[in-house]
């Protein structure tokens, strides 16, 4: 496809897909690869640009992630982050060693800005740095751009042949002209024209879906949630009445949530879908029953979801697609790129090994949160759909602690109900990025009307957050939870204590479990 675009070469950092993310919003598109990735492949794609990411490792080890030297040759300009500056640095026989002190935070760095990198940029920027290795030597033919009282080569280039290389971090906020730096990249050494929108996002995914599917069938799983939502959606847009979406009631809805979906996908809604809706809360209740273990829980869930699909399937008949959701944070956070495993988020890692369909269909695999309300919005979705607060796949199953019961369900559906209620009252719902209650497994002593109590302690939950992946807990005004707790306490039996969890991510996760 003929499209600007650079690339985004992984050398397992932890930013990579937030680099690719920065460059998307200078309007160029961008995707991430593997720095395995095959050099023909690469002149095929003709990016304009080439980023190596950061990473673990120490270039000067045997072991380490590396790209053919060749990758030079190939007349695209590339820019190193971090250990992508230190491997340019050691391919073209410079020298990097062990920093003598290592740089980890905010940094003041001295540039140079005469560089073309560095343009509007102030002679005296807060960087983010996090490394232990560090250029001792710039290679032949390069100058040094920036460095900071311990880091002589914070930064350097070749303008002449397009390489430059950074070794601290523009893609992280902390970076306080990072955006700067990366359009400069982008724009004055790439020379890209910046015509990528998320409207192209939108079409082309809708035209590589098209021609992916074929004649094929397609089926949804819809949970009536943000990225499912969009993923349905899109998918309507691009293949119609071949697909059908399958909305699973698990039982683990939030309140009157199952008759909210059907109402907005259902045959009286605006939209122009097959909806299946499986009632199959016993099933699953029946299955959770005596589990204990939060990963043990979200993989039995996620499981008998896919059990159900392909049943639905079978009774569809011949479906070759099934399409999920899933965006980046779920990505990483199961573990399927080079981080450690948080939890196993469902539409990944808890899928079973076997499923029952040609292939699986993502398309919003690469976005964050943010940008699939973009992608929504650029569909036509109602707004009221689109900054709806994200809700997991497991449901109210990650915010029961301990064992699933009916009876559990019932007292944290009421009570979050009451307190999204209060929240919405007070007007303050739209400053936030999630918020709802989980129902504790600890049950504590207390008294009303004159008798003894020993009922569950229910916590709430607020964060501010924009792309999930961390989080700060949100100062909810007082009277605003003395209200929550009053009414809770006095209207969902099963509960005489309210706790407010104050924990950001990290340490803590936004969900529970
Ligand atoms: P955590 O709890 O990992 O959550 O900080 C980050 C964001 O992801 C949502 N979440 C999930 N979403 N399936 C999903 O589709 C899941 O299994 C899942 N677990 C967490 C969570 O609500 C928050 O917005």
């Amino acid at each position: 496809m003929n499209r600007e675009m650079i690339i985004v070469l992984d050398f397992g950092g932890q930013y990579n897909q937030l680099i690719a993310r920065r460059v998307r919003e200078c309007n160029v598109y961008c995707e991430v690869h593997p720095c395995t990735m095959d050099l023909e492949k690469i002149k095929e794609m003709a990016p304009k640009g080439i980023i190596f990411t950061g990473g673990p490792n120490s270039v000067y080890k045997d072991d380490s992630p590396s790209c053919p030297k060749e990758i030079y040759e190939l007349g695209i300009p590339i820019l190193g982050i971090c250990y992508g500056s230190q491997l340019m640095a050691h391919q073209l026989e410079g020298r990097v060693e062990t920093a003598p002190v290592s740089e980890y935070g905010k940094t003041e760095v001295e540039v140079e800005n005469h560089s073309k990198l560095f343009g509007d940029v102030s002679p005296k920027t807060i960087c983010w740095m996090s490394h232990t290795d560090y250029i001792a030597k710039a290679p032949e033919g390069f100058q040094v751009t920036a460095h900071t009282p311990v880091c002589p080569v914070a930064a350097m280039e070749r303008p002449d042949k397009n390489w430059y290389a950074v070794q601290f971090h523009p893609e992280v906020m902390h970076t306080q002209e990072g955006m700067k730096m990366l359009s400069n990249f982008v724009y004055k050494v790439c020379g890209c024209a910046g015509d990528w929108k998320m409207d192209s996002f939108v079409e082309t995914t809708i035209q590589e879906v098209r021609e992916k599917v074929g004649n094929g069938r397609v089926l949804c799983a819809l949970s009536g949630g943000v990225d499912s939502s969009v993923a349905a959606v899109l998918l309507a847009k691009a293949v119609g009445k071949q697909l059908t979406c399958v909305f699973v009631d698990h039982g683990l809805m939030r309140k009157n949530e199952g008759d909210e979906v059907e109402a907005v996908f259902g045959p009286d809604g605006p939209y122009d879908l097959n909806f299946v809706r499986v009632n199959a809360q016993d099933r699953f209740y029946s299955k959770l029953a005596g589990v204990t273990d939060p990963e043990q829980k979200r993989k039995i869930i996620g499981e008998e979801f896919i059990r159900v699909f392909e049943e639905e399937a079978k009774k569809i008949g011949a479906v070759d697609f099934l399409v999920q959701g899933t965006i980046y944070p779920d990505v990483i956070e199961s573990g399927l790129g080079k981080s450690a495993v948080i939890k196993s988020h469902h539409n990944v890692g808890g899928l079973p090994d076997h499923v029952d369909f040609k292939e699986i269909i993502e398309p919003l695999r690469l976005l964050f949160k943010d940008e699939v309300r973009r992608a929504g919005l650029e569909l036509g979705i109602p707004e009221y759909l689109v900054y709806r607060q994200p809700f997991p796949g497991p449901g109210l199953g990650v915010r029961i602690i301990g064992e699933v019961t009916a009876e559990k369900v019932h007292i944290v559906q009421e009570a979050d109900a009451i307190y999204r209620e209060e929240v919405a009252k007070a007007g303050i719902d739209k400053d936030l990025g999630q918020y709802f209650a989980a129902l504790t497994n600890m049950r504590s002593v207390g008294c009303m009307g004159d008798g003894r109590t020993y009922d569950y302690a229910i916590a709430l939950r607020a964060v501010l957050t924009s792309d999930f992946m961390t989080a700060e807990a949100a100062e909810i005004p007082w009277e605003v939870l003395s209200r929550v707790t009053s009414r809770i306490v006095n209207e969902v039996k099963g509960v005489n204590r309210v706790l407010y969890d104050c924990t950001g991510k990290p340490p803590a996760t936004i969900e529970w479990e």
